[in-house]
């Protein structure tokens, strides 16, 4: 069953929403934690090693009311059961959305089977029994793939190096030919193993690279070693074989797995080669205990519900632009780019389930990078910027290496940002603090120095950096822009928005290989091709 269309808009709720919101908009939030001590408990929650204080985002109880009525007109609950339960909800493309199957209790046969594939084919190139095609051991993989066939299993691997194995895991994904030439220039072909991931086995980027690098092993080995050192992930298993890729090499993926859900299948295997089975194991145990709270916890304390309430509060009702991630991990600097693919790719839509140009804003912009170094960075503008910008801070109590000098600076700086955002700094504090300088100087600094606060965060607080809690924050994330998608009455699994760009570009690879112009074109892109070919 397909799922249900109902226009946010035209609900009681959102109605409520902007009353509430002409009422609200003007509160400091440092006021509601005065009037009311019992604020941060309110606005809370904790699960397994997670705690979520939301405590400070410009939001009263009432708030939370109405937005979980907007989840319950909208049918919220419908929605997860149907994409749980395997309807096909990706309509547009009549598919089921089931990566949550992937990392289920009850996974269907194929997905143990390929898992089995998995553990068995990494345990053997890790401890050293897969040889090369001269009998040497395996010491690099490289990762083939581009979008969710490349950003997941790279943000993964990066996120988790302190599990990490001796194998080097290279990542190839750019069509741009210093990419991969660069990557494989200080590789040595008797030791690499090859994973082309590709759900189609059509993308250019992916096929073009694949090519490459199988020529450049090529110029060292013969047809027969490729067996020993290039295996495929794919649903396309004519495209794989034509490639000359043998059946054994090949581990399988479904059409009911997007792209950028799909690390959790067989798209994984480079993590489960970079750190092992057991660690992967983990991951996807973390992100099922994520499914587990989310399809079944009520929605007045699902975390994923919550955050994606609070997000179209900024959205669509203080016309906030962006959101930043914030991550207070180095380990985690890959996990932006990768959420951006999740979130950005599912809900930039502007036509609703019944095939209606949008009146309100859908998916949210979202961006970030790790701190402290953001802090350094773009800071400023959340701080004293024009632009309301929620931002949601990710934290570990404990690092890993556990240096504790630099984990708790990297901590008071990860408290002190959402208080600095929260209660901002006003004119009085300002002139105390510049008490020492003279009257007309003080005026004149004064309106430079004051903060104006009252910018709202999210705490993620998780107990530390582990397969396991990794797999939750990015399952959390997953379902988090899913809730979205159902709100915005919008399509979240489909992605025709990229394809334009791909037609054109073959039109144009072929106006340059054949250098005619004699096509319809804009005046622009025909005079900056010619250039270049000048
Ligand atoms: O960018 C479009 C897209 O289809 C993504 O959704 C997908 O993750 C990526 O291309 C790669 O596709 P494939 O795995 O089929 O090569």
């Amino acid at each position: 069953m397909s799922l249900k269309s109902i226009d946010p808009t035209s609900t009681k709720a959102w109605k409520k929403l902007q009353d509430h919101y002409n009422e609200v908009k003007d509160h400091q939030m440092i006021d509601w934690f005065a009037q009311d001590k019992k604020r941060t408990e309110k606005f809370q929650l904790k699960w397994e090693n997670f705690l979520v204080d939301y405590s400070k985002n410009r939001i009263t109880e009432t708030t939370k009311k109405l937005l979980l009525e907007l989840a319950n007109e909208v049918d919220l609950k419908d929605a997860i059961q149907k994409q749980f339960r395997g309807d096909h909800i990706n309509q547009t493309e009549d598919r089921a959305v089931l990566h949550t199957a992937l990392r289920g209790n009850d996974k269907p046969k194929e997905v143990t089977e390929t898992l089995q594939k998995i553990e068995k084919f990494s345990e053997e190139v890790i401890v050293g029994n897969w040889k090369g095609f001269t009998g040497k051991k395996i010491t690099d993989i490289v990762n083939i793939g581009i979008g969710g066939s490349d950003l997941g299993p790279q943000m993964v691997v990066d996120s988790l190096k302190f599990y990490r194995n001796h194998l080097g895991v290279h990542f190839i994904s750019n069509v741009d030919g210093d990419h991969v030439l660069e990557t494989i220039k200080n590789l040595n072909p008797e030791t690499t193993l090859v994973v082309i991931v590709s759900k189609t086995f059509t993308t250019q980027e992916t096929i073009t690279n694949a090519n490459t690098v199988k020529n450049w092993f090529l110029k060292t080995a013969s047809q027969e070693d490729v067996a020993q050192h290039f295996v495929a992930v794919s649903t396309n298993l004519e495209k794989v074989k034509e490639f000359g890729i043998t059946d054994e090499n090949i581990f399988p993926m479904w059409n009911w797995v997007g792209g950028r859900f799909s690390l959790w299948s067989a798209v994984g295997t480079s993590i489960a080669l970079a750190v092992g089975f057991e660690n992967f194991q983990n991951l996807l145990n973390g992100a099922r205990k994520m499914d587990e709270h989310f399809s079944t916890t009520d929605f007045e304390d699902n975390i994923p519900v919550n955050l994606a309430l609070l997000s179209i509060w900024y959205n669509n009702f203080f016309d906030a632009e962006t959101e930043a991630i914030i991550p207070y991990s180095q380990y985690l600097q890959r996990l932006v780019p990768y959420l951006q693919q999740g979130i950005m790719e599912s809900n930039g839509k502007s036509v609703d389930r019944n095939g209606k140009k949008i009146s309100y804003q859908t998916g949210t912009i979202v961006w970030g990078e790790p701190g402290t170094n953001s802090q350094h960075a773009f800071f400023q503008l959340i701080h004293q910027g024009t632009k309301l910008i929620p931002c949601d801070f990710i934290g570990f109590k404990k690092s890993l290496h556990g240096n504790k000098d630099h984990h708790d600076k990297l901590m008071a700086n990860f408290f002190a940002q959402t208080e600095a955002l929260l209660k901002g700094k006003s004119a009085v504090q300002v002139e105390e603090e510049l008490k020492a300088l003279q009257l007309d100087k003080r005026a004149e600094l004064k309106p430079f120095k004051v903060f104006e606060g009252n910018k709202p965060t999210n705490t993620i607080l998780i107990d530390r950096l582990t397969p396991e809690s990794l797999g939750s924050l990015i399952a959390l994330y997953e379902h988090k822009l899913f809730v979205q998608g159902v709100i915005w009455n919008i399509f979240s699994y489909d992605q025709w928005g990229v394809e334009l760009g791909k037609q054109l570009a073959s039109g144009i690879l072929e106006q340059i290989n054949e250098q005619d112009f004699s096509k319809e074109q804009d005046a622009s892109t025909k005079s900056l091709v010619k250039y270049y070919l000048s």
